[in-house]
């Protein structure tokens, strides 16, 4: 019943709009026998621990300034196309706050001109390069800043990957979380050093499109009536979906997306265990949790469990009303919130907004969402208030060769027999496939990129961008065709049968495929694809394309661009199929990517970041495609656990077509001298003691005349969101006839207190308890290049942690390193506390187990060369030192 009184918990003092949805939220957690999410109240105030005091300060001596009203403002959306951005919450014109400016993607400026678009999470995460990771961010970084945009809606770690056909996997990075976490902290650190706010969503286990909104779902033919529960166990949540969050929050990432799905039934946006407890109090987390798009379904419920900003203000798209807004400001002066939440609400966006440098005199926002057209609306909702509002600011810079740089450093070499590649002028090079060449509508041909026309460079939904240009792969080989004397032809129908069968038939002809598979996010649907692909082949028949090719032509190379993996078994080992690459989405230099490893200027190094399993069903884990709880919210249990891509196959002993990690190269690598020093580092100390009270910043009156709308001078627009009311009677203003009449037995225990609270054991700091994020042992091995060419390699590091429930190995470290023919270098990485670390239910919080560890050094995840025991380093010591 904790459950229900959760979801009962304060709504029936806020609008019928929470009641409404009090109502269907009734449905869920009806049945006892779902999974449950239990309550966590207070929501933890922030401190300005750490390196974040000197912007907590500044934002202190400004939210102190701030009158009710002003801040009930900052902590609401304005409501749908109501202002440039995709979101913006209100202004403190007073102070000099012009709105802030939230803004996709992931990978560039979504609906902007003169912007770039990058390549893909994912594909970033092949290159297992750090520098590459953190160079992009900056790069996307100083693009938004440069538009005006106050926080950029990425990186993404949620999805992680559970399931290969996941839709948005993509956006993210891999399933593996040590990868992940790695990718999420360097592109915070270059998004924020850019000067932008980065947003780390979907918080958490957003891990398929199928179900995530009721009304979408409704849309595409399923009655149901809540979000999809994504149910997920202590331990999983902490060792494979938080982990990557830990990562973005030790990064000091200043906003976190909560997500449209349940987890344990409870919404990711009131979902007072993981923002209240998880979140901010056990990682320390000091920024703002902004609700994705129409993710919030309550007022007073979802401030109190840890939500600090409604997006994008309405309780749905355009209707005018909100949860916030005039509720908010309702609900503090009846006491539902506490003013402290509030400041603290405030306190969390203000804080992150000086801490990435951000001031409050900052440039206009210089383009709309909206309309390319120079002159357009401002609140483009209603049409409203015509003016300049797209100043086509060219914010690229030589951003170009940057992203062809990751395109080529990411592209995975997974094949390549007969020294085929790279290739050395070709007498002559056939192109097939619609994947190389120009989507007939341009490159922007589809909104939102919702189709698969032409060569696949970005996915599709809110995750992608507007092309300032695209370079294709026809265009690109042609050009360098034409300066090697090369012939070439290209055919880019995929279904052109005869004319490509009697091109690639010819004599001397080296053929390359270039085949795709797409997905995207949810409100678009790509040929019966609701986000989620609907299977791991090949799109366009690219399969049969490639089997038709390779049986006529004995030099066939293979270029995918896809979202994740595809099952490659008909055809992978045809002695025909020379050589197969792995492109990802590369973005806008995709051509000129993958001509530069082609033609060996830049020699592969990446690696898959996901396995290349035989079947699908060897992956464990799969999309919910069907409701299974009637018309309330679909179950999707994780019964695999931690148990998803690599260590999913290794658990069931199944050989991998390509396993995790695996990517060649065109010259050689031998590895030897595994040492591992123990860094003697001190017992792992649990956090203790209390917090202090909720600080109050400023007072208010209780009078309701204080918060009328303002008299007639002010301009009012349709829909727009303010936090005025519009009665002087609570009752009136709430637009509830049962305003006040739900006794005050609903409020969860401790919603509303301020007084200090117990520190958590495995809290204390940013990322957690700080002695997580000790150095253990530093781990080094020597790697030397016995091929004839200059090159790059990327060891990696693997961990067996020894106990009966844990995977045969995780990833624990990497590095790409660039090593010139007959050289060698040393590959160093540290095993951090956290790295060796199990999550304790029972004591709720990181334990070393007494199980004996192993490490192993190698190049992929299946050629482990190196290995040793840490026991016979120091198991006992590492058992007296660490365990508890
Ligand atoms: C919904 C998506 O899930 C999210 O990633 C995006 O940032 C918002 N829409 C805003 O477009």
């Amino acid at each position: 019943m904790q459950g229900l009184l959760e979801l009962f918990a304060l709504v029936g003092q806020m609008t019928g709009l929470n009641r409404e949805s009090l109502t269907s939220d009734q449905t869920t957690p009806s049945n006892a026998s779902l999974a449950y999410s239990p309550p966590f109240y207070p929501s933890p105030w922030m401190t300005g621990t750490g390196d974040w005091a000197e912007a907590y300060q500044q934002a202190r001596d400004f939210v102190s300034q701030l009158t009710l009203l002003e801040k009930v403002n900052l902590t609401t959306g304005v409501g749908w196309e109501g202002e440039q951005c995709v979101g913006n919450v209100g202004s403190v014109p007073r102070l000099g706050l012009r709105s802030l400016c939230m803004q996709d993607s992931p990978v560039g400026v979504r609906f902007a001109d003169y912007s770039s678009v990058f390549s893909s999470g994912q594909t970033v995460a092949a290159t297992f390069d750090r520098g590459l990771m953190y160079a992009r961010g900056y790069a996307m970084g100083s693009e938004f800043k440069d538009k005006g945009v106050s926080v950029m809606l990425g990186p993404v770690a949620g999805p992680i990957g559970r399931s290969p056909a996941g839709g948005r996997n993509w956006e993210g990075f891999s399933p593996d979380p040590y990868l992940t976490g790695v990718g999420m902290a360097e592109s915070v650190r270059g998004i924020q050093d850019a000067g932008v706010i980065a947003c780390a969503k979907h918080f958490i286990a957003n891990e398929q499109e199928h179900f995530r909104q009721a009304p979408e779902a409704i849309g595409y033919g399923f009655n149901i009536t809540e979000s999809i529960s994504e149910n997920v166990d202590d331990v999983t949540m902490h060792e494979l979906y938080l982990w990557p969050f830990a990562d973005a929050v030790k990064a000091g990432v200043g906003s976190i997306m909560c997500s449209y799905n349940q987890i344990n039934n409870s919404y990711g946006c009131q979902n007072s265990k993981l923002l209240n407890n998880v979140l901010k109090d056990e990682l320390g987390f000091q920024g703002f949790v902004m609700s994705d798009w129409q993710a919030q379904h309550t007022g007073a419920a979802s401030a109190n469990a840890g939500l600090d900003m409604t997006m994008p203000g309405d309780t749905s798209f355009n209707t005018g009303y909100s949860y916030w807004g005039s509720n908010l400001t309702l609900a503090v002066l009846n006491g539902t919130v506490a003013p402290a939440r509030l400041d603290d609400m405030v306190m969390r966006i203000m804080t992150p907004y000086f801490y990435v440098g951000l001031t409050l005199d900052e440039p206009e926002i210089n383009f709309s969402s909206w309309t390319k057209d120079t002159i357009g609306p401002l609140h483009a909702s209603v049409g409203a208030d015509i003016q300049q509002i797209n100043y086509h600011v060219d914010v690229r810079r030589d951003h170009g060769a940057l992203i062809r740089n990751i395109g080529a450093r990411a592209t995975v070499l997974l094949k390549n027999t007969n020294n085929t590649l790279p290739l050395d002028r070709p007498k002559f090079v056939a192109v097939i496939g619609e994947d190389a060449g120009p989507n007939p509508w341009g490159p922007n041909g589809c909104a939102d990129r919702g189709c698969d026309n032409g060569t696949l460079a970005a996915a599709w939904g809110s995750g992608s961008a507007d092309f300032t240009y695209l370079v294709t792969p026809d265009s690109a080989l042609q050009a360098q065709a034409l300066q090697d004397g090369s012939r070439y032809e290209s055919i880019l129908d995929n279904y052109a049968t005869s004319q490509i069968s009697a091109l690639v038939s010819q004599a001397n002809a080296t053929t390359i495929v270039f085949v795709n598979a797409d997905s995207g996010e949810g409100y678009i649907s790509v040929d019966g694809n609701e986000g989620d692909r609907n299977n791991l082949t090949l799109w366009h028949s690219g399969d049969a394309l490639i089997q038709n090719v390779s049986a006529l032509c004995p030099n066939t190379i293979v270029v995918i661009h896809s979202t994740g993996p595809t099952l490659v078994g008909d055809w992978y080992d045809n002695e025909n199929i020379t050589a197969i690459l792995w492109a990802g989405l590369p973005g806008q230099e995709s051509g000129n990517s993958i001509t530069d490893v082609l033609y060996g200027k830049v020699n592969p190094a990446a690696r898959t970041p996901f396995t290349w399993a035989p079947t699908r069903e060897s992956y464990g884990a799969d999309i919910l495609y069907e409701p299974n709880n009637g018309e309330g919210a679909p179950q999707n249990n994780f019964t695999e656990g931690i148990f998803i891509d690599y260590r999913a196959l290794d658990r069931t002993n199944t050989t991998p077509i390509y396993e995790f990690g695996f990517g060649l190269s065109y010259t050689t690598f031998e590895y030897s001298d595994l040492t591992i020093t123990s860094a003697n580092a001190s017992a792992y100390v649990p956090t203790t003691g209390m917090t202090s009270a909720a600080p109050v910043l400023g007072n208010y009156s209780t009078n309701l005349n204080d918060y009328q709308f303002p008299n007639s001078s002010f301009p009012y627009v349709e829909q727009y969101i303010y936090p005025y009311l519009n009665a002087t009677n609570a009752s009136a203003a709430s637009m509830d006839p049962n305003y006040g009449q739900t006794a005050d037995q609903f409020m969860p225990p401790n919603a509303t207190s301020t007084a200090p609270q117990p520190l958590l054991a495995a809290g204390g700091a940013p990322g957690g308890n700080p002695a997580l994020w000790d150095v253990l042992y530093t781990v080094t091995a020597t790697i030397r290049n016995t091929g004839d060419r200059n090159g790059e390699e990327v060891p990696q590091l693997y961990l067996s942690l020894g106990g009966p429930n844990d995977p045969r190995i995780i990833l624990r470290g990497f590095d790409r390193l660039s090593i010139d023919a007959g050289e060698s270098a040393t590959f160093t990485t540290n095993l951090l506390r956290r790295d060796l670390s199990n999550w304790d239910t029972v004591q709720q919080n990181w334990v070393i187990t007494d199980y004996p560890k192993t490490v192993y050094v190698g190049s992929s995840s299946k050629n482990l060369p190196l290995s040793q025991s840490l026991s016979g380093n120091s198991t006992s010591t590492l058992r007296r030192r660490f365990s508890h």
